[in-house]
């Protein structure tokens, strides 16, 4: 498994008074919405949550305008996250508007930075786990879709742990 590294595009963003960050993940109803409640937590317990703009989006538009899966609602919903992100396909435009795309596994990474309008854009592109502390045992938050309760557990043991990581080093 490659090292994990803290993207140097993080460095650019300490200390901005805003930092716009959109999650991706494939469909947009398991991994990335559940990244958006769990970072939208994370930011309100440390009071920095007005200095975030966090949105969620996925590659695959299949899904457009239905809630999170509700077996990612019942699982965030047990944490203490309430999931309520409509489902949308990532567009252009996003790359001008978010500072960080955060991409839940490597196909979505690879797709995310193939679709970056510029080469700045491409480099707003990063992985999710690369944030991750814990874990060693995984290369990427995999999609749960097709799994039992295990999978759902296991995506929010990663983002939870990820979210604090990512707020740390934003230094917001
Ligand atoms: P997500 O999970 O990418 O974490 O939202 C998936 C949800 C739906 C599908 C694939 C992955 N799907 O193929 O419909």
């Amino acid at each position: 498994m490659k090292d994990r590294e803290i993207p140097a595009v993080i460095d650019r963003l300490a200390g901005k008074d805003k930092v716009r960050i959109l999650f991706v993940c494939l469909g947009n109803i398991c991994r990335s919405p559940a990244a958006e409640g769990v970072m939208r937590a994370k930011a309100e317990e440390r009071g920095v949550a007005g200095h975030l703009e966090i949105d969620s989006a996925g590659l695959y538009g299949g899904h457009a305008g239905e809630l999170p899966d509700r077996r990612m609602r019942v699982h965030a919903f047990q944490r203490g996250y309430s999931l309520d992100h409509r489902s949308r396909p990532v567009r252009e435009a996003d790359f001008e508007r978010f500072d960080l795309i955060v991409a839940m596994d490597h196909s979505n990474y690879d797709r995310l930075r193939a679709m970056a309008p510029t080469v700045e854009d491409e480099e707003k592109v990063v992985r999710m786990i690369d944030f991750v502390k814990g874990f060693p045992q995984c290369d990427c938050v995999p999609d749960p879709y097709y799994d039992g309760a295990e999978g759902f557990e296991l995506v929010l043991d990663l983002l939870e742990d990820g979210c604090v990581n990512l707020l740390d080093h934003l230094e917001v």
